[in-house]
């Protein structure tokens, strides 16, 4: 039986392969190679280039694999373009879901892992931000994915699906080995972005506001390496294989660190000057995001590894030194 692993070839999703191949499953990988790379795909998984969106292909690899369980990471994930393009964002993402799923019902494939944001909390009151408190998207991305999640709950519900739904916080890093990591096009992630700056691939890093109610007035955010994030999903199968019941899980650090304290930590990790400079608010951006992780500690048994945030950064600083234009294969560059 093999494990349908959806958008393998984007950052999050290589991840996960990666980690599977590693714990000697059979992976079947389907992207469309909009946003994800060529090179990120594991040698030895069986890749199909295509959509989740066409019906007839997707029934064309449940057909021929053998599947018994999904991670779903196929889905556009930039927030300010979502803001400029909903439908887009509906349509691959939403709609694309609710094909997917169709597809798992007549396959009567039982088990999807789902890749879901802290977006869908919007502006939270307090934080840490625990699974139970609103879900009050302040940006189209972030309502998708809420509305995706939903689809998988009636779905499930209706079709005797078991899933879980992981609210990711700011995911950063790479694999020690620096085989894979982070390359979107255009860049919008604030990591990849001052490791751009300190391989002078661009001028500066820009701060969006300092005059934001935290202590340096910068905005705080929960980082979380990549690796641990994807344990997480291992373990979250397995759950779901043991009978354990469908549920949401946050997964980050729960720790904050402003934007100047990752660029201080990027200046320390690389050697490197650095340049900032200040620019105005992003619009949509909410000033403190640090998720509660205890209940995929306690309920999955998660233990993240790399959780200094130095570690973070030095794995996401050897793939960016030695991937200075990052991957190769870009078919998919616009
Ligand atoms: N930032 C800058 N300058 C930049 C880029 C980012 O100051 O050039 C700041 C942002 O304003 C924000 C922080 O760095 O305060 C992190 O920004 P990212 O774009 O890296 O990440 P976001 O927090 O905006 O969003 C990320 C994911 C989303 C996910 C969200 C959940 O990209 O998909 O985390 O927390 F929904």
């Amino acid at each position: 039986m093999s494990v349908l692993v959806l958008g393998g070839a984007g950052y999050i999703g290589s991840h996960a392969v990666y980690q599977l191949m590693e714990e000697g499953q059979d992976v079947v990988v389907v992207d469309n190679l909009e946003t994800g790379h060529q090179d990120a795909i594991h040698p030895e998984a069986t890749f199909y280039q295509g959509d989740i969106r066409e019906i007839t292909f997707l029934r064309e690899v449940f057909k021929k694999e053998s599947i018994d369980a999904v991670i779903h990471f196929a889905a556009n994930s930039l927030v300010g373009e979502s803001m400029d393009k909903p439908l887009k964002y509906f349509d691959n993402n939403v709609h694309g879901t609710q094909v997917l799923l169709k597809v798992m019902v007549e396959h009567d494939v039982k088990y999807i892992v789902f890749s879901s944001t802290a977006a869908i909390y919007g502006e939270p009151e307090t934080v840490p931000i625990t699974e139970l408190m609103p879900t009050i998207p302040t940006n189209a991305y972030g309502e998708t994915k809420l509305t995706m999640e939903k689809l998988i709950k009636w779905t499930s519900q209706a079709h005797g699906i078991s899933y879980t739904s992981l609210r990711y916080f700011n995911v950063a890093g790479a694999k020690q080995s620096a085989v894979i990591g982070e390359d979107h096009r255009p860049e919008t992630h604030l990591v990849p972005i001052i490791l751009q700056a300190a391989l002078e691939k661009r001028e500066s890093i820009t701060i969006f506001g300092e005059d934001y109610d935290t202590p340096d007035g910068t905005c705080i955010r929960d980082y979380v390496h990549v690796d641990d994030l994807i344990s997480a999903h291992l373990l979250a199968l397995d759950y779901l294989k043991n009978g354990g019941k469908s549920d949401i899980f946050n997964l980050g650090s729960s720790q904050g660190f402003s934007v100047k304290e990752m660029i201080d930590v990027a200046r320390k990790v690389t050697g490197k000057k650095i340049p900032a400079v200040i620019g105005p608010r992003r619009t949509g951006d909410p000033s403190t995001l640090i998720a509660s992780s205890g209940k995929a500690r306690q309920i999955l048994g998660w233990r993240p590894k790399r959780t200094f945030i130095q570690q973070i950064m030095e794995d996401a600083w050897r793939w960016h030194s030695t991937h200075s234009d990052g991957y190769k294969s870009d078919v998919n560059e616009k």
